[in-house]
Parts: structure tokens; sequence; C-alpha cells
């Protein structure tokens, strides 16, 4: 097979996502029939940037697997401290792994590395841009709940400027019909031009309000609460001003339909309050739980083994 990369949700068509979407689910249903398909295969994770799930469900996945991991936590301890590059990094690491999950700060720096790489690169968050795994979590979480990803209503709240797990998931979802999305933000936190310009030429159907009420949230089918990302401001002032712009309690949920269900790629600071996760339409805890099997079946799909 051709060496093959994930920078975006859209390097796999819509059938090849549906078809990662039921091994993952078969994978849940049958963990012991995976728990040796890649033994003596190695994934790299490279994380230039802090993560606590992408990293340890990444390694998980390849450990639920069979295989093995290494790599680093930060670039602080790497050679990257020393100026290493990308390009020099991945040619060195493809020398001792299989497969590598890259987060990095800089919008593109996974392509970057993909470019160079003899090993499938898998984008695990670049900048502001994309975070294509995490939106096939997503997806496998809607689809379980909702039984369709397509004719759904979704609202996006938050920090839809710099969350590129929404940039992520506009784009893969926006491949189906009938879906529409309420972008819920403030005016300083909009989505980007290019992502609403990109709305309107595919046709997709989209409003954006500032508010988060019971009118807001009357006909959704999913909420998909995000954090402002304060490693994105380039003043702790305009942050500090955002932060708590939104505030989900038991209160507000209250007032939402009885079957929306409330997601976050998390992780949350206050955007969600604790209160809330008690409520079964509280589902940020499954995608967790979810992301493990998405990124099993996306290692065994760029490795070429789901047949295997
Ligand atoms: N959702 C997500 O990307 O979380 P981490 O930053 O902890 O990896």
């Amino acid at each position: 097979m051709a060496l093959r990369h994930l920078m975006s949700p859209l390097d796999l068509s819509v059938a090849e996502t549906e078809k990662l979407l039921d091994l993952a689910n078969d994978m849940e249903q049958h963990k012991e029939q995976y728990a040796h398909i890649c033994d003596g295969k190695r994934l790299a994770t490279l994380f230039y940037e802090p993560s606590t799930r992408t990293r340890l469900s990444f390694e998980a996945a390849m450990m639920n697997l069979g295989g093995k991991c290494l790599g680093f936590p930060s670039s602080d301890v790497s050679s990257v401290s020393k100026g290493e590059s990308v390009a020099d990094t991945i040619r060195v690491v493809s020398c001792y792994a299989d497969i590598c999950a890259m987060r990095h700060p800089k919008e593109g720096a996974p392509l970057v590395a993909s470019m160079k790489s003899s090993i499938p690169i898998i984008n695990a968050g670049d900048g502001g841009h994309q975070h294509p795994t995490q939106t096939l979590t997503d997806m496998l979480t809607i689809r379980n709940l909702k039984g369709r990803l397509d004719h759904l209503k979704i609202g996006l709240c938050g920090d839809l400027k710099f969350g590129r797990t929404v940039h992520s998931l506009i784009a893969s979802l926006s491949r189906y019909e009938g879906i529409e999305f309420v972008l819920i933000s403030p005016e300083e936190l909009r989505l980007p031009g290019y992502v609403t310009a990109g709305m309107r030429k595919k046709g997709i159907s989209y409003q954006e309000v500032v508010q988060l009420g019971a009118e807001t949230m009357k006909d959704l089918d999913i909420l998909y609460m995000t954090r402002v990302q304060k490693e994105r401001f380039f003043n702790e002032e305009d942050y500090i001003r955002m932060k708590d712009f939104y505030i989900l309690d038991k209160e507000k949920l209250d007032s939402a339909p009885k079957d929306m269900y409330v997601l976050h790629p998390l992780p949350r600071v206050n955007e969600i309050a604790v209160d809330v996760d008690q409520d079964p339409r509280a589902q940020y805890f499954t995608q967790v739980q979810n992301g493990v099997y998405v990124r099993m079946a996306l290692i065994l799909t760029l490795l070429d083994l789901e047949g295997k």
C-alpha cells in the first residue's frame, strides 16, 4: 500500500471514515481479537505541545493492539530544544518507529514532517488549524448516540476562532446531507473567515449567535462546548475577559431538549460546571473512551492491517 498520512479529516473519504468508525466499534466489542495485530510494531508520539488525552490514548491504542510506544511529551526533553528541525527529527524517528503521531503549535508542522517521512504521520493537532483524530472521536460519539451523521443540527460553542477541533469537525460533517450549524461565540472568537467561506461555498446552512440560552439550544441535536484557548491569545487581559463567557450549568441545561447531547473535546476549564456531569446528556467522558478505539482503528488503517 502507498504511504498514507492523516493531516485533515478530509484525507479520509466519507466511505473510509464510516469504515473506520465501524472498525472502532468492532474493536470495542471484540478487544481480544485485536490484541496482537500490531505485535512488533512501534508508535512514536512526538508532542511539541502539552496533551493528556491525545498522546495517552494513542499510546493506549497501540498497546491494546500489542505494539510498543516511544516518543517525547514536550520539546524541552528532546533535541528540538537544541534547534533540530521537524524535517530532521522525523527522518530520524522514521528509523525507530512504524507510525508517528505528532502535535505541534505551528500550523502545518505535521504536513512538513509528512513530506520527509517514510512512515505514516498523523496530525495530533497543529496550532489552531486541525485536529483530525479528535474529529473521528467526535464522529464516532455522535453516530453512536444519534444513530446517524446526517440531518443533524449541531451547536458549536466557545472559542471557534482558535478551536482546531471545531474546524476539523465542521470540515468532516459538512460532507453529510442536512447538516446545520449554530455557531455560538463572542464576536471576537468567531470562526475564521476561511472556514465560513468554505461553508458558504458548499451551501452549508449556518447561523452565528452570541447567547447560549434556551432559544439557541431549542432544536439542537448536539451541543459541542469548547474551552477558550488560552495558549493562542496574544495577551492575558483578553483571555481573562473571554474565559468565562459561557458556562453551561445544570440550570441552563434544564432548559435544553431532552435528547440534546453535550460533547466537549476536553480539557474543560469553567465552561461546563461539574454539576452537569451527572446528566445523561453529558457525554464528554464517553468521547474520551471512544478516542482509544478510533485511534486503534486509525493505526490499523494507516498500517494497512485492518483486514488482517
Ligand atoms: N482533546 C484533546 O486534544 O485533549 P489533549 O489536549 O489533552 O490531548
